[in-house]
């Protein structure tokens, strides 16, 4: 049994409520929230009043994905709008151990996510103060792109550090999932799966995430 984490960015946003209520009332874990600056990257999505909006309807934790530079400037704001988990980008933080005691001192959990050019190795020094590593299996920016498949690899990589250091790091992963490469993922070691296109273009949304949730 996986965590399944559906991403809102693929959702109705005329039809926000309603498809927040198919999350709550699905096998669905948490709700994926990502956020995009326009900055670290190409795209913009929404920020804090949609963030709002969700949690007022969501009964799960909001686990928020955060694709934006000066991410600390913004912690406090994150845990304000009820966010569980937050999520910020390796590669966005040149102060990455303090940022992430920041998130901590907000009382959320605190995730570190990895651009597909950046290895495991990186976060060795720093692994055992985190609550969630993001493996991205799509460069970040948008949703329903193609998985890339070095992230199972990674996956793996990441599974013997965690496990050699004894730690209870999550290992989640986002980007181009669905049942053949949740399943792979699943297989390597991740624990949970984050599905945009996949779950909100499919036919039984509340199926599709029960599928996933059962790999
Ligand atoms: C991409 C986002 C993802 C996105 C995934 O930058 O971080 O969470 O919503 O979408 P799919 O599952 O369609 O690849
Ligand atoms: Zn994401």
């Amino acid at each position: 049994m996986s965590i399944v984490s559906p991403s809102v960015l693929s959702c109705d946003f005329a039809n926000v409520q309603r498809d927040v209520e198919m999350i709550n009332a699905s096998k669905a874990d948490w709700f994926h929230i990502d956020v995009m600056d326009g900055v670290f990257v190409p795209n913009i999505s929404f920020g804090f009043p949609v963030i709002k909006a969700i949690n007022r309807h969501a009964t799960k934790p909001l686990d928020v994905h955060i694709m934006i530079v000066n991410p600390d400037q913004y912690v406090e704001e994150f845990a304000k709008c009820g966010t569980h988990i937050l999520t910020v980008h390796y590669e966005a933080c040149t102060h990455l151990h303090r940022t992430v005691q920041l998130i901590k001192s907000h009382g959320m959990k605190a995730g570190v996510a990895l651009n597909p050019h950046t290895p495991v190795s990186a976060l060795e020094n720093v692994l055992s103060d985190l609550d969630l590593v993001l493996i991205m299996s799509v460069n970040p920016g948008f949703g329903g792109q193609k998985f890339i498949p070095g992230a199972v690899e990674k996956v793996r990589q990441l599974r013997e550090m965690i496990d050699a250091s004894g730690s209870q790091v999550i290992i989640e992963v986002d980007g181009g999932v669905n049942l053949d490469t949740g399943q792979q993922l699943i297989e390597a070691g991740a624990d949970a799966l984050v599905a945009g296109s996949f779950v909100f273009k499919s036919d039984d949304p509340a199926q599709t995430i029960h599928d996933l949730k059962n790999l």
